[in-house]
């Protein structure tokens, strides 16, 4: 399928209404499941499954642990969809195209968007399995030029261009998830989530000038995906999967791979969808 470089209006829209001819439901959360984390919209109930490839424009997951489908149903009973599999710059799309769905997510109803991804710990207190709770990001992608909101919906009824950032990830929800995590006994980490582009995994020069300005974790995704949400005013709230210490010294024995990071999935899934599940039981 030949994607536009820009999309319309009329593209969100027609894509909603194919979702909609699969499923009544009217989404108010909206949920993005990263790499390993597919498997959390598995305890969705009375699920609909619409493959990505059914949605037009829709760009296809390449990414293996990205499976490509949107799940729409409930869960802890509010009315969810689900995102099963993203897609990344690194995959060739554009940062509009990665943001197609969020889009299309909004013209849905949804209000509250939530999103997890697997990233490599930058503090060096992180350990795999962690889970951290984003409260900021660094978007190198962005600031390079490479935005989502550059020069998306023109044609919208009351186009904003302006966008701040300085709440992007919803106090309230940041409370609550502190909240539930302690209930349920689960450390959770907050910190700054620095986006790249990748897909190689960065230097040992690039992680020690990551944690030298503030970051916490790495990751190649979440971040386009935070700005169209907040340019359609939803509120936000992110959180990272520690898969793998990262690596800040050269010749170190140490590696980064991509089965690492599926892997720590195992462990990551229990402890961010009773996260997940405890926030969307506070809002149903
Ligand atoms: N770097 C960037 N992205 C990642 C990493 C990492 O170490 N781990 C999982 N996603």
């Amino acid at each position: 399928m030949t994607l536009p470089v820009m999309y319309s209006r009329l593209d969100y829209e027609a894509a909603a209404a194919v979702i909609r001819q699969y499923s009544a439901l009217m989404p108010d959360v909206g949920l993005v499941l990263g790499s390993g984390l597919s498997r959390m919209a598995d305890e969705i109930v009375s699920a609909t499954v619409i493959p990505y490839a059914k949605i037009p424009r829709c760009p296809q997951s390449t990414v293996p642990g990205h499976e490509g489908t949107l799940v729409i149903g409930h869960l802890e009973g509010v009315p969810v969809v689900a995102q099963r599999g993203r897609t990344h710059l690194y995959e060739g799309y554009t940062p509009e195209q990665v943001t197609f769905l969020i889009r299309v997510f909004a013209l849905l109803g949804v209000k509250t968007l939530i999103l997890t991804n697997a990233a490599g710990g930058v503090n060096p207190a992180f350990r795999p399995g962690d889970v951290m709770l984003v409260n900021d990001h660094l978007n190198f992608v962005g600031m390079a030029g490479n935005n989502p909101l550059r020069g998306s919906f023109a044609d919208a009824d009351e186009p904003v261009r302006f966008i701040s950032t300085s709440h992007a990830y919803h106090a309230d929800l940041r409370r609550k998830a502190h909240e539930i995590a302690q209930e349920a006994g689960i450390a959770l980490q907050e910190g700054v989530y620095v986006c790249v582009s990748g897909p190689n995994f960065e230097s040992p020069a690039e992680i020690r000038f990551l944690r030298m300005i503030g970051g916490d974790a790495v990751g190649m995704s979440t971040v386009h995906e935070v700005l169209v949400a907040c340019h359609a005013g939803m509120r936000v709230m992110a959180m990272s999967g520690i898969t793998n210490q990262t690596i800040d010294q050269i010749d170190s024995t140490a590696t980064v791979s991509h089965d690492e990071v599926l892997e720590a999935g195992g462990l990551l899934v229990p402890r961010m969808s009773a996260i997940v599940r405890g926030v969307l039981r506070s809002m149903a």
